[in-house]
């Protein structure tokens, strides 16, 4: 594993010397994923009611996994809040691909968790703008996010901030991108029946969590990962914003951070 050099903040805040994320390279996936539930169990161990942002998709199965670990190895979770970054419109409840379904298997089962304790996005017979903004304020409620963990889209969204989302948007109801759709249809019998919209934390929303944990596997997130952390920040590349947050690690396998720029490769 390798990172680029860091220097501590008073904060014990995540930055590398140029003001960068800090990355790390990590031999595979699931070392990848490791790294980033050592940071998210550091988190729980020194705040045992830590708010812990989670994510969905493929990218967060190694950090659940090695989560579980953790818990074996005593780490009590038992009264950490999970909030979802997002979820989709227009699936019956209990759909298996509705992400509160993705994360009962991924993350309350695996972990023991009371379902209870964990918050996703849902319309609920709601106007889905109330439900949207009701989530936003189920967040500041609880004094916002210690740590998000975030995966990246191969169009560089995050959450279902899709490319051209502006930087100050809250939890709101959103549209998927065609590419999206497309690379989320793989869960799905085809792109036809993956939904139009979702509810997703805004990029402000994301940014107000005080640590943000991004993970991202595979030569496909190569080219939105190296937007991210060495291109422009830019809306067109929504997952660019976090290198304006003071405390954000990156976890990539190798093929994720093949076209990284050199600098942040180290
Ligand atoms: C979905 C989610 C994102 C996730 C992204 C990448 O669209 N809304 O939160 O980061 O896909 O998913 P994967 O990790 O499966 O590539």
């Amino acid at each position: 594993m390798s990172a680029n050099s860091t220097v501590p903040s008073p904060e014990g805040a995540a930055a590398a010397v140029d003001g960068s994320p800090l990355v790390i390279v990590a031999d595979s996936a699931a070392e990848a994923g490791r790294a980033v539930a050592d940071r998210i169990a550091g988190v729980i161990a020194e705040r045992p009611d830590a708010v812990v942002g989670v994510a969905t998709g493929s990218s967060p199965g190694p950090v659940y996994r090695a989560l579980v670990e953790h818990r074996a190895a005593g780490l009590d979770v038992s009264r950490v809040t999970w909030v979802a970054l997002d979820e989709y419109i227009g699936l019956p409840a209990g759909h298996p691909e509705s992400y509160r379904e993705v994360l009962r298997r991924d993350l309350v089962e695996p972990l023991g968790l009371d379902p209870d304790r964990v918050m996703v996005p849902s319309a609920d017979g709601m106007r889905p703008e109330d439900a949207a903004a009701r989530y936003e304020r189920r967040i500041a409620d609880l004094g916002g996010v210690d740590i998000q963990l975030l995966g990246i889209g191969s169009n560089g969204h995050i959450g279902f901030n899709e490319p051209g989302t502006p930087f100050d948007s809250r939890t709101r109801v959103a549209h998927l991108a065609e590419r999206t759709r497309e690379d989320n249809a793989r869960f799905f019998p085809s792109a036809d029946d993956v939904p139009l919209e979702c509810i997703t934390q805004g990029l402000a929303t994301i940014m107000s969590a005080r640590r943000l944990v991004l993970i991202a596997s595979g030569s496909y997130k190569a080219a939105a990962v190296a937007a991210a952390l060495g291109g422009p920040v830019t809306p067109e590349c929504p997952a660019s914003i976090v290198q304006r947050h003071p405390d954000v690690v990156v976890a990539l396998d190798p093929a994720a951070a093949e076209r990284l720029p050199e600098r942040l490769a180290r």
